[in-house]
Parts: C-alpha cells; structure tokens; sequence
C-alpha cells in the first residue's frame, strides 16, 4: 500500500515537476549532454530523509545482447560527481566528487542504483545518470533527490506559554483548558495533530499556514472540563513523510474536581440533651479530597475528619462528637462538603434534629390574681407551664412539698394537668407551691411560688398563760401572734376586779416585724393581779380572739421533776429534769455533786439540763437539784450516782487476776467438799443429773441474758456476791452474782440541802446497775427513772476455775 501511495505521489509530482523543470531540463541537456546521448523522458523522484539512506536508480543493463556496459557517470547541475569505468580494475573504478566524499557507491545488483548513505539536506538535487555500452547509445536518465527534513520533537504548553511535561494542570472542573502543541521545523512542512487514544481531535494540515514561519502549532482547546476528562492522556503528533514514525508527545490531564455527593450517616434519633453522641458524615467524588465541616445554626462545630481510599473512588469522613443542648431540638444540623478551589462547589446534607430533655417547669398564678392580695376564703388558680420533648405525660403539684391530689370535696381541684385550682384557701395553704413534669428523660421541677395568704392575727399559744408578778417589780409579757401581713398595731386590755382598762400604749413594746409584742408590768398592789388580753391588728382585721394571761402573784418556783441521767462515763455525767413552774419569775436550776469530802461541782444553768464534768472515778456521789428564782428556792431533789470505774485494760487485767486468786483459795477448800457431794450424788442420782446439766449449760454460756433472771430467786440473802453465791452456785451449778439495787431514800428533811441522807446501797465495786430514787417530801409523789449500764461484767462468772467446776458438777 505504501509503494503505491509512493507512486502514486510521485507521479503527481512529476507531472508537477514536468510542468515546471521540463523546458530547462530538456534545454540543459540539450546544451550540455552529449550529442549522443538523449533523456529517456521521465524524472525518477527518490525521498530520503536526512541522515538516512537514498537509493538513486540508474538502469545499466545493455539494451543488446552482444554488448556490455562502458561507464556510469552521475551528474549534479552538469557537474559529475560520481564515475564508474568498468575497464578500470579495482577500486579505482569509483571516482567521487568532495561532497558525497565516502558516503556513496555504485552498486550493481540487485538492481543498479547509486546508494548514499547519511543523505544531507544539501543533497536535496536533480541528478542525470548517463550510461554508456560498448556498442549501444548512451542512455541518460534523470533522478530528483527529495531529502525531506523531520520535524522537531513537539513541545506542548499551557495557555500562559508554560512548558507542560508529563502532567497537565490540575485544572478546575467545569473550566476550560488549553493544550498547545508547537513543532519547529521539518521540510517538507510537517502535519501537526492531536490524538486523544486513536481517535484525532484536531489536525494542522501541511497546507496551513501559519503566521511564524518555522514554528507551527496546533492548541487544543477543552471546554467545560468533567470528570471525565480526569488523567485522559493527549498526544501531539508532528510528521511530514511516511518513511519515518511521527514525533510525538503525550500529557496527563489532571483535574480538581467538585465533591459529588454528602450525607449525614448515622440519623438515629431522637437524640437526649447532655448525652455524647457521634455523627458521621461522608462526602465523596471530590479530587483532592473535600473540606467536610458541620454546622449548626450558623456556628461550625469541631469534629475529625478521615480519608479512605477505595476502589470505587475515595470517600472523606467526617466524625462530629457532639453533646447537644436543649435548644438544639427543631434546629438544623448540616454536613457541608466543599472544595477550596471551587467557589460554589459547596453540597450540603440536613439533619433536622429531635432531641430529648428534661421537662421545663414554670408555675404561675392564675392570670386575673393579684400575688399580694389572696385573703382566706378566695379561690387561687394556678397554671404551670411546661417546655419538653417528648410531650410530658404526667404533671404533678406539690405544696410544702407534700403531693397534692385532686380532691374537689376538699377545695384541690387539678385540671387539663396543668391547671390547679384551690378553692376557698385556708392560711395552712399558704406557702410553697411548685409543679413538677415528667417524660422519659426525667422530671422536671419548677421553682416554687410563694402564695400568700392574707389572714387576721391569731394567737401563736392558744393556751392561757400563767405570769407570776411580784408586787413593785417589773414583770415581761410577751404576746406573740401570727399574722399576714404581719400586724400593724397591738391593744393590751386589763381586766381586773375593778373592771376591764386599756393599758397605756407606752407601756409596751411592738416588733410588729415578729408579730410580736412586750408589755412591762409592774403589780403596785393586790388589784392590779387580773387578766390581761392582747389583741393586734393588720391589713385584713383584728384579731377575733385575743391572747389572754392570768397575771398571779410571783412565789419561789416548783422543784424539777423526773430528773434522768444520760451518758455517764467514769469522770462525767450529763442530767436532764423537767422544769416545774417557776413561780413567775426567771428562775436558774441547779445542780449540787456532793461527795464524802464535801462539794465536789456546783453547777447552774437557765433550764434544767447539766454537763456535769470532772466528778471521778468509780464514786459515789450525791446529786442535789433544785430551782431557784427571785422569790426563794425551791424543794431538793436529791439522789446518788456512782461514776463509772476507770476504763484501763491493766488494771481490770490485774483486778480480774487478783479476784481470782482470792476466789480460787475460798474454792479450794468449797471444791474438795462439792466433789465428794457431787460423786454422792452421782452415785444416787443419775437420772436427776442429766436433767440439771441441761438447765445449767446455758447460764454459764451467756450471762448476759439470764442475769435478771437469776437476780429472782436469790432474794435478799445474796447481796452479797462474794462467798454465799459462789458456794451455793457450787452445790446449784448456778455462780454468779445475783443484781441489787442501790436505793438512795429520800431524807426526810429536804429543804436542808447540805444534809445529806444516807444511802443504803451497798458500796459494791462490781455493782453494773445504779438505780435511784428521787422524791419530794411535801407531795410524796417519786419517780423512778431509767438505768445505767456500766461498762463492766462481773469477773467471778468469768473465772476458768469455776466453769471447771460447773462442768464438773455434772
Ligand atoms: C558478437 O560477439 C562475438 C564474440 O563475442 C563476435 O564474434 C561477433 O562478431 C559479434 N557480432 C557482432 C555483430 O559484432
Ligand atoms: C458542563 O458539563 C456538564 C456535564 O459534564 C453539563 O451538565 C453542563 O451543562 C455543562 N456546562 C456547560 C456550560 O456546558
Ligand atoms: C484517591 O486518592 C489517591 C491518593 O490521594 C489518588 O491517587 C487517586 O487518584 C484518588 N482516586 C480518585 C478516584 O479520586
Ligand atoms: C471565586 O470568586 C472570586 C470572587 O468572587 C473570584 O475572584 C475567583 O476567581 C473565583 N474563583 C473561582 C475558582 O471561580
Ligand atoms: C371555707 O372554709 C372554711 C373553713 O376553712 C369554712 O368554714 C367555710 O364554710 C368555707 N366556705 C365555703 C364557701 O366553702
Ligand atoms: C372581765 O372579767 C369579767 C369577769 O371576770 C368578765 O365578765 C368580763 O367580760 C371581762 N372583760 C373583759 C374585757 O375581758
Ligand atoms: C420522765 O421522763 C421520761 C423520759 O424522758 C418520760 O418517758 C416520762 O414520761 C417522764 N415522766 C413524767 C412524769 O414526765
Ligand atoms: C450524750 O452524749 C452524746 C454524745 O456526746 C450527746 O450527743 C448527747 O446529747 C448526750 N446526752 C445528753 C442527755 O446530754
Ligand atoms: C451553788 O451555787 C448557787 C448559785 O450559783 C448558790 O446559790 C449555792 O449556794 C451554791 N451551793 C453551794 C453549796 O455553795
């Protein structure tokens, strides 16, 4: 195909050359060939290309068969430049001109041509062979040498005349880019073209012509670049003959390309207020990856962002760590991809958001109430509102924080759950008032409301008061009421035999504030002891019932009652009685201790409860109480109190040691004689026996439980503990020591306090109870109070030896 492209092509330029070069190459060689010779018409046309190889034919066969070939002369523009004399032997038969220098030769087969080799542009010539033959006419034959010239190597660049190698751009996605490819050189004028893979874009004929003469380009031209344009390789080709390859150059086209698609992934919701919660957001499609941000009513959030490569393109993530708030719930959470090379590249995926919180409580007064002027009797309304999501399916109401209930009977009427109606208030429904709504994220409490109800003022004691008043001294009474708004004036009234007088409002005192008033009253003689009332008044009325006190003449005060001991130690006690009335004065209450050796604490206090301290050890002490005022003092109580011993494990160690020893040399002489009557009994009373060990196991196990019970059956005998229990629980199997009671008796005498009456209790060391008596002589009336456990257990029931001998008694 191309050999007959090829003759193709030359016979166009031939009949192109005839027309041209004929008339002066026939008239050359009419002038200079020789007269023998004669062009055999037509103009071989031979290409080559520079540096390459041309072959220029010259047929040398003899036309006879009785002939042979003479010489071969090639000529250039009438010049020889190469020779071939077959009657010359050897290399000397080639003769050549300066310029083919070596670089050519005459060959005869396969086919007679002359052969240059590294063709030059300056070859570029018509060239006239002339053959001679020993007997035939010298032919000539005429051969054109095209030396045709490559281009250069394309170059491409960018629209700002930068050379681009390898890769183009990146350029915008959506924009227009420009490829130019520029060829220099080459001659024939070389064809220049772009080729995206086999298909080609765009060619720049050889025909075409250009402004810059030895540079030619061709610009490829991209309008609004798409993705798929991405990494398409285009290759500039440049060539302007078919006996070599084209030149050609290839560019990567590289892209930014806008992100495709967002989304927000995890859309679970609804989602709870205060509760950490993680988004993510994925956007893909974007090159290089896209700026994921969140966003949430105009305000960015922080959050990571990850990139993953997958084969189905890459992917951006974006993880929001979030703790959404309250007024986040109906607000638009957004996932926005973009890409900073793009101004409206920007997509965004919605999240409207459903969050969960708490109920958001707010009570408040019915619309028309007036907070300051609710008056007993009124109805109160009351309405709460409430902010939640979800819906609140519950609203309660409390008062004080007592729960109310509907109760339509009693005035609560509860509505509609947001609504609270109180019906004809009382002044008790005064106070705090909050509702409380409740959802599946929690409860929600409002701050309270104070209601207030406007009420006349009561007493605070509804009681009568007795007030002891000496005559010429001044005595305080004190009339307290409870009023809202608190009362504005106090009236004091006495009523006496003489009859009923207002008194003096400068007699007395108003702490309005406190609702609270203090008249001082001074009894001048027997008349003024009466009745006094007091009465005050506020903004809704006055009082209906007045506060009243029986005013009597002061006397000395009644002694303290039912006095209890409390937290005795070894060096202290705490005591408590109960004030009697104190004759109408301010009284003090004291407490006298009385040891062997004299006074051992006085102690005085405003109301009837002392800390006595620093009394000692383990002793028997005497308590004198009683109370005293301005008028005198009253009865004793009197009655004895033994501190507990010392607490110190050595010494109870050496005590328990010493008691034993002295035990342990009584029991001697006791246990020689149990034993013997014990194996008497044995010896008769086998049955019995298993009966008593059943009962007795016990007690020596816990003696705790059984010492009351044991106390019983001793009776009066077994006060003491040291030798008549230890013996007879020998022979009973039952050894410890039975309780008693130490009884102080009330002396008869009880106004002298410094005589103290003798108690009867014995002094027993090991004593773990105290009781005592207090008592007035004038009433007679006693009470026996509470008592006090010491610390420490009886060490006989302890003893190894005496177990050993309970066992052994069995
Ligand atoms: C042809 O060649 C032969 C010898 O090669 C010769 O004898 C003969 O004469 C020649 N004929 C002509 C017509 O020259
Ligand atoms: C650019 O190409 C995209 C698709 O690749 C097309 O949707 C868009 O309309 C084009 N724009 C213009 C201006 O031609
Ligand atoms: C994915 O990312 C890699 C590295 O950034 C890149 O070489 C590749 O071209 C990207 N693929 C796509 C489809 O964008
Ligand atoms: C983006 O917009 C700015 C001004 O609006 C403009 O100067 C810039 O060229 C634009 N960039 C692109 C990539 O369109
Ligand atoms: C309002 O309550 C009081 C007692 O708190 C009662 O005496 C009175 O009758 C009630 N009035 C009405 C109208 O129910
Ligand atoms: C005063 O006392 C008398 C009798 O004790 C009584 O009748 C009278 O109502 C009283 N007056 C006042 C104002 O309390
Ligand atoms: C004595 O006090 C005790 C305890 O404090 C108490 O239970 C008892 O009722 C009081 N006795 C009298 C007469 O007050
Ligand atoms: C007993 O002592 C305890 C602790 O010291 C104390 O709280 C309590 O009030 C005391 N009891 C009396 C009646 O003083
Ligand atoms: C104890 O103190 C009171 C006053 O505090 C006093 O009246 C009384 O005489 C004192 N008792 C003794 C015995 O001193």
């Amino acid at each position: 195909m191309c050999i007959v492209k090829c003759v193709q092509r030359t016979l166009v330029a031939f009949i192109l050359l005839a027309v041209t070069t004929s008339p002066s190459a026939t008239q050359n060689t009419m002038i200079s060939g020789s007269p023998l010779s004669s062009v055999t018409g037509t103009v071989t046309r031979v290409s080559a290309v520079v540096g390459g190889v041309a072959e220029l034919p010259c047929d040398s066969r003899p036309p006879q068969r009785n002939d042979s070939l003479l010489l071969v002369v090639w000529y250039r523009d009438d010049n020889p430049v190469y020779s071939y004399d077959t009657r010359v032997e050897g290399p000397t038969a080639h003769w050549t001109d300066d310029a083919f220098a070596k670089r050519t030769l005459w060959q005869s087969s396969p086919h007679s041509a002359l052969r240059v080799r590294d063709v030059q542009a300056r070859d570029r010539a018509t060239y006239r062979c002339r053959v001679d033959f020993q007997v035939s006419p010298t032919r000539n034959y005429l051969i054109a040498l095209d030396v045709i010239e490559l281009p250069s190597k394309p170059v491409i660049f960018d629209e700002y005349g930068k050379e681009i190698s390898g890769i183009a751009g990146p350029y915008n996605e959506g924009g227009d880019f420009k490829l130019i490819c520029s060829v220099n050189g080459g001659n024939p004028t070389p064809r220049v073209q772009w080729h995206q893979g086999d298909t080609i874009l765009s060619t720049l004929s050889a025909g075409d012509l250009q402004p810059s003469g030895l540079t030619r380009s061709l610009t490829l031209v991209v309008r609004n670049a798409s993705r798929v344009h991405q990494s398409s390789v285009y290759t500039c080709t440049a060539d302007n003959t078919l006996l070599a390859p084209p030149q050609k150059v290839t560019v990567r086209v590289n892209l930014y390309l806008r992100p495709l698609t967002v989304e927000i992934l995890s859309r679970e919701q609804p989602l709870s207020v205060g509760r950490k919660t993680e988004l993510l957001c994925r956007s893909t499609g974007a090159r290089p990856p896209a700026i994921v941000t969140w966003w949430l009513k105009g305000k960015q959030l922080n959050s990571i962002t990850k990139h993953r490569e997958l084969d189905d393109g890459n992917e951006t993530q974006s993880i929001l760590q979030w703790t959404p708030l309250k007024e986040h719930n109906g607000q638009v959470l957004t996932c926005r991809a973009e890409h900073s090379k793009f101004n409206q590249s920007t997509i965004e995926s919605k999240l409207p958001l459903n969050i969960y919180y708490v109920p958001v409580a707010v009570i408040h007064l019915g619309a028309k109430m007036n907070p300051n002027d609710i008056e007993e009797g009124d109805d109160v309304y009351f309405g709460c509102d409430v902010d939640a999501n979800p819906p609140a399916y519950k609203v309660i109401w409390e008062h004080n924080g007592v729960l109310l209930q509907h109760n339509p009977a009693g005035g609560v009427i509860l509505t509609g759950n947001t609504n609270l109606a109180l019906r004809n208030v009382s002044r008790h429904q005064a106070g705090k008032y909050s509702c409380t709504a409740s959802n599946v994220e929690g409860d929600g409490k409002s701050p309270p409301l104070h209601m207030q109800v406007v009420y006349k003022p009561i007493c605070r004691k509804r009681e009568i008061r007795m007030i002891g008043a000496a005559l010429q001294e001044p005595s305080s009474v004190v009339c307290e009421v409870d009023a809202f708004p608190p009362p504005d004036t106090f009236e004091w009234t006495l009523n006496n035999s003489a009859g009923s007088i207002k008194v003096d409002p400068l007699r007395f005192t108003v702490e309005a504030y406190e609702g609270r008033s203090i008249l001082s009253y001074t009894p001048v003689s027997d008349v003024d002891y009466g009745t006094l009332s007091c009465r005050a008044t506020n903004l809704a009325g006055q009082q209906t019932s007045p506060c009243v006190y029986t005013l009597m003449p002061a006397t000395r005060p009644d002694p303290p009652t039912n006095c209890t001991v409390y937290n005795l130690t070894d060096d202290s006690l705490d005591l408590m009685c109960l004030a009697g009335y104190e004759g109408g004065l301010q009284s003090v209450y004291i407490a006298e201790v009385w040891g062997n050796e004299g006074l051992v604490v006085n102690s005085s206090n405003a109301v009837a409860s002392w800390n006595l301290r620093r009394l000692g050890a383990k002793r028997q002490l005497k308590l004198v109480i009683y109370a005293a005022n301005a008028r005198g003092r009253s009865e004793h109580v009197t009655f004895t109190v033994e501190t507990a011993p010392r607490l110190s494990p050595r010494t109870e160690a050496q005590e328990a040691w010493e008691v034993n020893w002295a035990i342990g040399g009584v029991l001697g002489a006791a246990l020689t004689v149990a034993i013997i009557l014990c194996l008497a009994l044995i010896a008769t009373r086998i049955r019995h026996r298993s009966r008593d060990y059943e009962v007795t196991m016990p007690s020596s196990k816990n003696q705790k439980t059984t010492l009351p019970k044991r106390s019983s059956p001793h009776g009066p005998d077994e006060r003491n503990p040291d030798l008549i229990p230890l013996s007879k629980g020998i022979l009973d199997c039952q050894p410890e020591p039975p309780l008693y009671a130490a009884v102080a008796a009330a002396p008869k005498n009880s106004n002298s306090a410094h005589s103290l009456p003798r108690t009867q209790s014995p002094s027993t060391p090991t004593s773990p109870h105290a009781q005592y008596t207090d008592s007035q002589s004038d009433s007679g009336r006693s009470v026996v109070n509470g008592t006090m456990r010491s610390h420490r257990e009886v060490v006989t029931t302890r003893t190894p030896l005496l177990a050993a001998h309970q066992e052994s008694c069995v």
